[in-house]
């Protein structure tokens, strides 16, 4: 069976660890794992498609295919037949004769599901509006650095609680065994079925969901402090609202000081200073953004070669 990673829940907790510990293998030895070239090897191209803009994910997935002697294609939004002349399934059904792997950023889910449907080789989540799955990979790695084994760790996460970032802190973060404190607005909270997958791989982890409108009860003693932008892409139009909405839970000196005082800070990026969190606090000593923009390397690349090894073993297995 192709293994796909479309949302942080299609990792076991034992998978996940197995992808982190290859990335923090990969990190110390960048050029260890060349499965796209070398002795034997197949094919050596995986597309990337972007229906939304992007910085952080498409350098570091085409670097770390480079890396791994891979030949990275980006298409960016209106330059494939995708989505307007050509279904979903019908790219699919192309692509998948022809590349390694397929890496989409797009809007719905619900995309993302249909190519992995009708493809034979992994669909990965480059963020979708519900997740951002590889991101999270990347945010997990920068605290075991700087914080240690994940299982107990709580991490509070404030602001548009209802985003993607939100929606795949909870589900990544209660797969590595962590106490998930999801903070925001009435309205602008995690939807019930994301707090019940939570909840319910919480059980098999050990960790914990905490979902509330009050910042300070996710903030208190917390080992980790994450936010992200109050507008996401395709938001832009409800800025000044989402602004007024979201300022009671601006990451700033006041909610740190709430935390534990080792408490380390994140922001996936691209941040919005003077809104979802304070100049002082992410250029400050607790910030840890910059580790975790370059983790995004690192764990792509991990979770790359494993989607791969783990999909020839199924298929060489007959599944
Ligand atoms: N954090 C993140 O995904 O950044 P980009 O939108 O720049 O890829
Ligand atoms: N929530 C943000 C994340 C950007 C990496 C967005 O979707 O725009």
């Amino acid at each position: 069976m192709t293994r796909h990673f479309l949302v942080d829940t299609d990792l076991t907790p034992a998978e996940q660890a197995e992808v982190l510990d290859l990335a923090l293998e990969l990190k110390a030895n960048p050029y260890a794992e060349a499965v796209y070239a070398g002795e034997g090897a197949g094919r050596r191209t995986v597309a990337l498609i972007f229906d939304k803009t992007s910085t952080r994910t498409r350098v570091s997935f085409a670097a770390g295919i480079a890396d791994l002697g891979g030949v990275p294609l980006v298409i960016g939004a209106g330059e494939s037949q995708l989505g307007h002349k050509e279904s979903i399934t019908d790219t699919a059904r192309v692509l998948e004769r022809m590349v390694a792997s397929i890496v989409w950023r797009t809007y719905a889910q619900a995309g993302l599901e249909e190519m992995a449907a009708a493809s034979r080789v992994p669909v990965v989540n480059a963020l979708s509006d519900d997740y951002h799955p590889c991101q999270l990979l990347a945010d997990l790695l920068t605290i075991r650095e700087h914080k240690g084994p994940l299982a107990g760790l709580t991490l509070a996460y404030l602001g548009d609680a209802a985003n993607n970032m939100a929606n795949s802190y909870l589900l990544a973060g209660v797969t590595a065994g962590m106490h998930v404190r999801i903070a925001g607005p009435q309205g602008f909270l995690p939807a019930g079925p994301v707090v019940d997958a939570a909840r319910l791989r919480a059980v098999e982890t050990g960790g914990s969901v905490l979902v509330t409108t009050d910042a300070a009860e996710a903030l208190a003693g917390a080992d980790v402090v994450a936010t992200d932008t109050w507008v996401s892409m395709g938001q832009e139009d409800e800025k000044a609202a989402r602004a007024e909405l979201f300022r009671s839970y601006a990451v700033d000196a006041a909610a740190m000081a709430r935390a534990a005082p080792d408490a380390v800070v994140l922001h996936c990026l691209p941040a919005y200073r003077g809104y979802e969190i304070s100049a002082d606090v992410i250029d400050g000593p607790q910030s840890v953004v910059w580790d975790e923009a370059e983790n995004r390397l690192h764990a792509q690349k991990a979770l790359l070669v494993w989607l791969m090894k783990a999909s020839q073993a199924a298929q060489a297995d007959g599944e």
